[in-house]
């Protein structure tokens, strides 16, 4: 693997990017926008890093971060991402994307959604907990004494395996929550979302978390 895509170059999707340039990964950013509105960006990121289409990110990333409000998840291209893994980071903030009726009645998650939009591709739920600002701030080595952990869940062994190893690249041990289906467990409002966890502080997280209609 040596490029990453990112479809959305906001809060999370230019740390990400800049995670990945100081782990030296190529990265394709993309926004909404167009790619010349990304020039500081890509200025800031140096060689490694270019500007597309969200397009140009789906087909060049080997692997693909859509970081994007979710109300916008069915703009991202899905032939170009068939069978890749894509890390998606979304939250579902109704205020912002509007009601989605199967996230409000928990029918469903929000990486759920995606992976129904992505039907082929591996869909990992990752960077959803944690500020954006801490994202290039919190990491350390491995073995690092209260190493801040990250969720991730997702259907794919193989695929979560990569992701593993990314995060521990980008200075974070990881808690498997399971599958898709598993991630409202690090939803919003849940006692994992947000705070600085190590991996045992936030496995009890998971275990504590509760549906909205149970709050
Ligand atoms: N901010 C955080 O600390 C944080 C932490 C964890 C998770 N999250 C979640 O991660 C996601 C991204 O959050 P953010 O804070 O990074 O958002 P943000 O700063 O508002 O950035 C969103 C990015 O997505 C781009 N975008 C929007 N629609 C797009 C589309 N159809 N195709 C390609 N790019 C598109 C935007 O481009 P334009 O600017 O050109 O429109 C922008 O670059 C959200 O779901 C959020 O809830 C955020």
């Amino acid at each position: 693997m040596t490029t990453i895509g990112l479809i959305g170059a906001g809060h999370i999707g230019s740390q990400v990017a800049r995670l990945a340039v100081a782990n030296g990964y190529d990265v394709v950013i993309s926004n909404s926008r167009g790619p010349e509105t990304l020039a500081a960006l890509v200025r800031e990121l140096g060689p490694r890093a270019r500007a597309g289409t969200a397009l140009d990110a789906a087909k060049a990333g080997d692997l693909v971060v859509v970081t994007i409000p979710l109300k916008n998840y069915r703009a991202v291209p899905v032939e170009p991402l068939a069978g890749k893994i894509v890390i998606d980071t979304n939250n579902y903030y109704p205020q912002r994307d509007g009601h989605i009726p199967e996230l409000d009645d928990e029918s469903t998650t929000t990486s759920e959604l995606l992976q129904r939009h992505l039907p082929t591709s591996k869909v990992v739920k990752d960077f959803n907990h944690i500020y954006a600002a801490e994202l290039t701030t919190h990491g350390q080595p491995a073995g690092s004494k209260n190493r801040r952990a990250l969720v991730i869940a997702g259907d794919d062994k193989e695929a979560k395996a990569t992701v593993t190893h990314l995060l521990d690249q980008f200075g974070f041990d990881t808690v498997d929550a399971g599958l898709l289906s598993e991630g409202w467990r690090i939803q919003r409002d849940t006692p994992g979302y947000g705070p600085r966890r190590t991996a045992d502080e936030l496995r009890r997280d998971l275990a504590a978390a509760k549906r909205y209609a149970a709050k």
